[in-house]
């Protein structure tokens, strides 16, 4: 791919047997791939093995593809059906896995229901977990409605011209934004000169860890730096 290319793969949300999901994230999967300068993928959360009944949960259940996907991802859709105005579970397990992979790259999200609101309510609850990941939300959303009447047996989209002509908006924002934040983290240096101002999730206020410095917990950044000369990392509250 030339540097002003992107790779945005389609995340399909389910596992479910017999789901609606599935022929809506294959007309996006082809729609994207239709776009110049786009490479995507379809990314079957069925066909991610992790454990579910590990000690742990999150990054110490990392799958080794889909982490390495995550990490060449420009831009992410992410295909969900709302389940009792929430997303599904295993979505959210296997999302948990990576962190530092997402960070500052853009999320377009597609709700998908058999209800009349288009999944804009798990939309809205997947939002706050967006953030968390280090995702940036487009601000146009999918949404397909009453999707068991939207596809025929074969799975084909009867209405196509509708849904192209949404997903053009969708798919313009996206595109904007996961070239700028890709121009960012090439370009855009977060370091300062005597210290490495982390860009991860340890530079973000850490009440625990704060407490444990004496310092007031709420308003705390921990900022991380080395020496240059013993290699010492320390973290310092920054006020
Ligand atoms: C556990 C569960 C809960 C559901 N809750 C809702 C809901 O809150 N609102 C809604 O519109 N549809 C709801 N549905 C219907 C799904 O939105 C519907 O199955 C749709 O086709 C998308 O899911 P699918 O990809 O699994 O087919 C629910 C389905 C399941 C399996």
């Amino acid at each position: 791919m030339s540097d002003s290319s992107l790779f945005i793969p389609v995340i399909l949300g389910t596992s479910r047997q017999g789901r609606q999901s599935e022929h809506v994230a294959k007309f996006i999967v082809e729609q994207v791939a239709l776009r110049d300068r786009l490479e995507t993928e379809l990314i079957d959360i069925r066909n991610i093995a992790i454990a579910n009944d590990d000690d742990d949960a999150g990054e110490p259940l990392k799958d080794p593809q889909f982490s390495a996907t995550m990490e060449r991802a420009d831009g992410l859709i992410i295909v969900v059906p709302e389940y009792n105005h929430g997303y599904p579970g295993l979505l959210k397990h296997i999302l948990d896995t990576c962190l530092k992979e997402y960070i500052h790259k853009a999320v377009g999200l597609c709700g998908v229901s058999a209800g009349p609101f288009g999944g804009t309510r798990v939309i809205q609850n997947l939002l706050p977990v967006m953030r968390e990941l280090g995702l940036m939300t487009i601000f146009y959303d999918l949404n397909f409605s009453n999707v068991q009447k939207l596809f025929d047996e074969s799975g084909n989209l009867l209405d196509k011209p509708t849904y192209i002509r949404r997903m053009e908006k969708f798919m313009d924002e996206l595109v904007w934004m996961s070239t700028v934040l890709k121009y960012g983290r090439q370009e855009v240096s977060l370091e300062k000169k005597d210290s490495i101002q982390v860009n991860t999730h340890a530079s973000k206020p850490c009440p625990e860890i704060a407490a444990r410095m004496g310092a007031d917990a709420m308003d705390t950044v921990l900022q991380v730096s080395r020496n240059a000369q013993t290699g010492e990392v320390k973290a310092t509250p920054v006020t």
